[in-house]
């Protein structure tokens, strides 16, 4: 039941009409017996609706495309992970006070986990794309102690500059989006562009991917997903991200783990 109690929390960003989170997080505070609800919050201002959170006492929000980097200034403090990414996904209120946290590398962390259990770490590993996205499953890749990754960008410059964030954690070799050397030697491709968002669009050419299993963190199903699985490669969508993601994030406003079962069924049709 909602009454004056009710705690509030939300996603903020812009488009964000297409999210699954309000429904998730929602449905998780329902089987949790927790008095609060979830909702969206589309924002053309970030200052304002940062300022809007403490005004208005909401409890924790998610943060999306394209404001993860820019709330990095606005919060009162950042936490130490998201501080190397330059990037939060979630911000909890405490009194007034604003903690900012990263918990999409560890979105990818769970879905590495579920997916891949054969030994990767000494795997030849392509990553598509130089962005924030990019930079979250590089640093999940350094936690998870593999030594180093091809990272294949359309801008050289954008891939370099990345490659310096992780210099101390990660050996990272630029190369371009389509490296047909790169990408017919790879053991996993991770696609962490934009390209792909859009239907009917993909990043690279399919025809050069000899044996690679391919991720694309795109939780619906890509034309990249599609055309790898009718190659007969593996192919895994963000689904298992999105939901890892957002188990964190949960924890952090509520204390609670989320049962992952319960998720995947609240998601439905989505999964796919
Ligand atoms: P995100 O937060 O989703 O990572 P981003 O930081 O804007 O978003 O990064 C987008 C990534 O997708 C970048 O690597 C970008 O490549 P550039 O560095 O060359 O801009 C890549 N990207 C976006 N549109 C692309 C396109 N049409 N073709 C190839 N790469 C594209």
């Amino acid at each position: 039941m909602i009454n004056a109690d009710t705690k509030v929390y939300g996603i903020i960003g812009n488009p964000i009409r297409h999210s699954l989170s309000p429904q998730l997080h929602s449905e998780m505070f329902k089987a949790y017996g927790i008095n609060a609800i979830y909702t969206a919050f589309e924002t053309k201002d970030i200052k304002s609706a940062i300022d809007g959170i403490r005004a208005l006492d909401i409890k924790g929000v998610n943060v999306t495309v394209p404001y993860k980097e820019d709330v990095v200034q606005l919060v009162d403090k950042v936490d130490k992970q998201a501080m190397i990414l330059k990037a939060i996904n979630t911000i909890k209120n405490e009194n007034g006070y604003l903690i900012g946290y990263n918990t999409d590398y560890l979105g990818f962390m769970y879905l590495l986990k579920k997916n891949m259990k054969e030994n990767y770490i000494s795997k030849r590993i392509a990553v598509l794309g130089a962005g924030g996205a990019a930079k979250s499953i590089i640093f999940a890749l350094s936690k998870l102690n593999v030594n180093s990754v091809f990272l294949l960008n359309r801008t050289r410059e954008n891939a370099l500059k990345t490659e310096e964030i992780f210099k101390n954690l990660i050996e990272i070799e630029v190369s371009d989006l389509n490296d047909k050397d790169v990408i017919s030697s790879s053991d996993i491709i991770i696609n962490c562009t934009s390209v792909g968002l859009k239907e009917g669009q993909i990043p690279i050419d399919i025809n050069y991917v000899d044996k690679a299993v391919i991720i694309d963190i795109i939780y619906k199903d890509s034309l990249l997903i599609k055309r790898a699985r009718s190659k007969n490669l593996r192919a895994i969508n963000g689904m298992d991200m999105f939901v890892g993601q957002a188990l964190y994030s949960f924890e952090l406003f509520s204390g609670i783990k989320f049962d992952m079962n319960l998720a995947y069924k609240v998601l439905g049709d989505n999964k796919r």
